[in-house]
């Protein structure tokens, strides 16, 4: 149902699509109980925050007649409480992919009320496209502006619109005049990507270039609502680089140093990707503070750290798929947009994350974990094997396929009464072969040309915490005499213990493994 007469506005130009301007409510009445919807949003930005939350509304109006009512919902990565948060509240996801990190979705997850699954960023779209998930009934997509021409403007991310659009059946779009107009040629949408056997190369070869429009297409007669909105995004505030992140950049730097020095790098490094969070952050602080010029990134999200360099002169460009910025960056970024604009492309996510410009680009990987073994298998995604925290995001793609795969945690968590270097980790997200560097306050190991017995022992030598550097070593030397084989030696019902020996003598209750 329409409710406006025919109309342009500011931000809506196409006197076409205009007349298919409608409320929210009206909109999400589009959706239907079991469509598959495509989202925007990317790490907190540029998502829609108006149709979500009356979708919402009416799976709640719905429980309440008896009736069940729900979505799946597949995104670009984290959203929003109004995406997320809401749609989870009111128990209206029946499956979501490929990333999260709200508190209420991770709630209904770990109960077992909704299922997730965890993808690599760079295969969403392609997984889509191929039909593997099934047929994509709604792109619900939020933009900053619908051009005359029809054209889409789109607005602080970037993630799978492209394919959202280009693949479901109905598009459901949000117009957010809270984004900056001066984002305008801001981003890089490559429609050149064609399916097997007809895939060509990605003519992208360093981390600036564009290769494609600063716009989105969208067949106007897919377009069955458009909503006016003016809201934020969503901004986690920034928390100032504690002492263990402060250390962990340190031991990172003086590496990258070293491998200057040793002629395996330029003086200016090679394209940086670095994952979301404060450790991050801190190895970017450290960058600014440091010695390395004319640097460049290719990356996922742009955070607070990444401004700090583009404004310090040290970082020359960024390519990202989307923003990720405190309250008080987000507020400094968007009142000089225009001045970033030659200096930070966003591109869709298969093209920020993809294996081939990755390894073409010989990018430098620097990601979070949750814990890592003494082999150098990494878990980043589950707590005890079991809680998923967030997500592997593009965690694999960068590790897989960069030049240098660097993981990095305090030695230590949940006020170090759980070590982060285990013997074998409770889950596996990027095996031995795909680890090449494990950091944590206390040290950095680089497990290149290293067998797997010699990388225990400089995994504990150099990251374990000194309360459990002794309880390592002595399981290692009597899996070295115990173990069935020698190569990668271990006591298995052992190495499954040491997680539940923590959990008994820690702080959660059994009932939470
Ligand atoms: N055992 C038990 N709990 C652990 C743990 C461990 N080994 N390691 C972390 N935790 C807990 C923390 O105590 C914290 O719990 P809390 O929420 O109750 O305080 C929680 O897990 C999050 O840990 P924190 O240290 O705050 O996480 P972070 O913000 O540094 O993020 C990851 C670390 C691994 C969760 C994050 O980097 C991530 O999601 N990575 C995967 C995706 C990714 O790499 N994306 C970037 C690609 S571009």
């Amino acid at each position: 149902m329409v409710t406006s007469a025919p109309t342009t506005t500011a931000r809506v130009l196409n006197t076409g699509l205009g007349q298919r301007i409608m409320s929210a409510t009206e909109a999400a009445a589009l959706i239907r109980s079991g469509d598959q919807v495509g989202m925007s949003g990317f790490t907190g930005s540029g998502y829609p925050k108006a149709v979500p939350i009356e979708l919402a509304r009416r799976i709640a109006e719905a429980n309440l007649r008896g009736q069940k009512f729900q979505v799946s919902v597949f995104t670009g990565a984290s959203t929003g409480p109004e995406l997320d948060g809401a749609l989870a509240m009111a128990g209206g996801i029946h499956l979501r992919l490929p990333y999260q990190s709200d508190p209420e979705t991770r709630k209904r997850i770990n109960a077992g009320e909704m299922d997730y699954m965890d993808i690599h960023l760079s295969h969403v779209a392609q997984f889509v496209e191929y039909g593997f998930l099934g047929k994509l009934d709604v792109a619900l997509i939020e933009v900053a502006a619908v051009l005359e021409d029809g054209r889409l403007l789109p607005s602080s991310s970037i993630g799978n619109n492209k394919t959202w659009i280009d693949q479901a059946e109905r598009v459901i779009l949000e117009v957010n005049s809270w984004q900056p107009s001066a984002l305008e040629g801001m981003h890089d949408i490559y429609y050149g990507l064609q399916p097997p056997p007809n895939r060509g190369p990605i003519p992208l070869v360093t981390p600036g270039q564009r290769i494609g429009s600063p716009y989105l297409e969208v067949p106007s007669e897919k377009v069955v609502a458009i909503v006016l909105t003016d809201a934020p995004d969503r901004n986690s505030a920034f928390k100032a680089p504690d002492q263990a992140s402060r250390l962990i950049a340190g031991h990172i730097l003086e590496f990258l140093s070293w491998e200057v020095q040793k002629g395996r790098m330029p003086a200016n490094l090679l394209p940086l990707q670095s994952g979301v969070g404060n450790i991050a952050n801190a190895v970017l602080f450290g960058l600014e503070k440091g010695k390395f010029e004319g640097l460049t990134s290719y990356t996922e999200v742009i955070q607070d750290g990444m401004i700090r360099l583009l404004k310090s002169g040290k970082l020359t460009c960024a390519s990202a798929t989307a923003f990720s910025l405190s309250p008080e960056m987000l507020t400094e970024v968007n009142a000089n947009m225009s001045s970033y604009r030659d200096r930070i492309v966003l591109r869709p996510q298969e093209i920020s994350n993809h294996p081939e410009i990755i390894r073409r680009l010989g990018v430098i990987a620097m990601n979070g974990m949750i814990e890592a073994d003494i082999y150098g298998n990494v878990n980043s995604t589950h707590v005890m094997g079991s809680r998923i925290q967030n997500g592997i995001g593009g965690s694999g793609d960068f590790a897989r396929n960069g030049y240098l795969s660097i993981f990095m945690a305090p030695s230590t968590a949940q006020k170090g009464t759980i070590s982060t270097i285990v013997p074998m980790v409770s889950h596996v997200d990027h095996t031995e072969h795909d680890v090449q560097v494990i950091v944590t306050e206390h040290g950095l190991a680089d497990l290149r040309g290293l067998s797997p017995r010699q990388r225990a022992h400089l995994i504990i030598e150099k990251c374990s915490s000194p309360d459990y550097k002794p309880l390592l070593l002595d399981y290692f030397n009597r899996a070295e005499r115990l173990s069935y084989g020698k190569h990668t030696p271990h006591l298995p019902t052992e190495s499954l213990s040491w997680h539940s020996r923590y959990l008994r003598s820690g702080q959660m209750k059994p009932g939470e493994t």
